[in-house]
């Protein structure tokens, strides 16, 4: 056990550290030329692919997220409808299916029960076809689905999930550029896209350079009986897997929230007490964050912020960390990593069962 964690006291924070190469094996011969290879969905699956008029995804925790995230790039990108939804209410309701849905399943298992659930039933229904992104080849989820995109995580032993996250994230940003192909994405956007996933490892690596300086911020939290994050877009459900992972192993009460809902209660929670996290991209969103966060100065709340350095100097005081300029993919995958981290030191500082935490299990195999 110790040798397999080699130099790192968790594996937790092994597989933090194995993002930029877990990612750049779930691009290998993926891309190549600055775009998205034909078939890597398997045999017949662009036809179709091309097909598909709304896309609906399901998943469980932390891959949840990670859905919540593609669904901002499948609209964006593709032009295509797309809903995530938690796989443990999916299940238990009646859904109405539009003509040519794909069916996508996430899950770094391909075990988690409300997950297989989920699949079974939309095979009874006439979605188009059911797609599966998920890191155990001979998993259930996979022998199950009709078409597969396997990430390349490799095995990830800490309950909470973090190096799945970043290559489900990889490998439905490929899923949303696939879609998008057929329904005119430019070659210049196309090349764009290609581009930022290449860039991962080298951005997650800068990233993980802030270990230090989290590890300080940590303390800050030691105390804390709750926190909240905050975030816009396509960091929104990035705020949710940080409040998530925190809450997971640190046992500090988290909430993730679009930073724009903060008026509509939590904004209520906000005084000297409370720290606030924020994600802050340099996307079309700041300004609308910015305000967000002056919100929460004027209510005396402590603010730790998360920036893209190119723009440090418009976000104020407070606790800020940068990190390095991400295109649209990029960002949600790399500003995610510091909140993992956070959430790491604040466990081994509160000395939490970092690795397995209590109450939970790595795969939910019952519901
Ligand atoms: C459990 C794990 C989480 C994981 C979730 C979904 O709750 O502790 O880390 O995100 O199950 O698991 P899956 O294997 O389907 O991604």
């Amino acid at each position: 056990d110790a040798v397999e964690r080699g130099e790192y006291r968790h594996y937790m924070l092994k597989e933090i550290h194995e993002q930029p190469q877990s990612v750049a094996d779930t691009l290998e011969g993926r891309i190549a030329n600055g775009k998205v290879m034909p078939g890597i969905f398997g045999s017949g699956a662009d036809e179709l692919l091309a097909k598909v008029r709304q896309v609906q995804i399901i998943a469980c925790g932390t891959s949840f997220h990670a859905g919540l995230v593609a669904r901002y790039w499948i609209e964006a990108l593709a032009g295509i409808p797309c809903h995530a939804e938690i796989a443990s209410e999916f299940r238990y309701r009646q859904p109405v299916v539009a003509d040519d849905t794909l069916f996508v399943t996430i899950s770094q298992s391909g075990e988690t029960a409300d997950t297989l659930a989920a699949l079974r039933m939309a095979k009874e229904r006439s979605y188009l076809a059911r797609l599966a992104v998920c890191n155990v080849p001979e998993s259930s989820l996979v022998r199950e689905s009709d078409m597969v995109l396997m990430t390349r995580a490799g095995p990830e032993i800490g309950v909470a999930s973090t190096k799945a996250f970043s290559t489900q994230l990889t490998a439905l940003a490929l899923l949303a550029v696939q879609l998008a192909k057929t329904r005119g994405l430019s070659e210049e956007r196309h090349a764009r896209c290609v581009a930022d996933l290449e860039s991962l490892p080298g951005l997650i690596r800068e990233a993980l350079e802030l270990n230090d300086a989290i590890k300080q911020m940590a303390e800050s939290f030691v105390d804390k009986q709750h926190a909240l994050f905050l975030g816009r877009g396509t960091h929104f459900p990035i705020a949710l897997e940080g409040a998530l992972k925190l809450k997971e192993i640190s046992y500090i009460h988290a909430e993730g929230y679009p930073a724009g809902e903060l008026k509509h209660g939590p904004l209520a929670l906000v005084d000297e007490t409370m720290p606030v996290v924020a994600v802050a991209p340099n996307d079309a969103l700041l300004d609308k964050l910015k305000s967000n966060m002056e919100e929460v100065r004027a209510r005396g709340g402590q603010l730790f912020l998360f920036v893209d350095r190119s723009i440090r100097h418009g976000m104020g005081e407070g606790h800020v960390l940068e990190l390095p300029p991400c295109g649209e993919i990029a960002a949600p995958v790399v500003f995610n990593v510091p909140l993992q981290l956070l959430a790491y030191h604040v466990a081994v500082l509160r000395g939490t069962d970092v690795d397995q935490p209590r109450n939970l299990a790595k795969s939910v195999t019952v519901e």
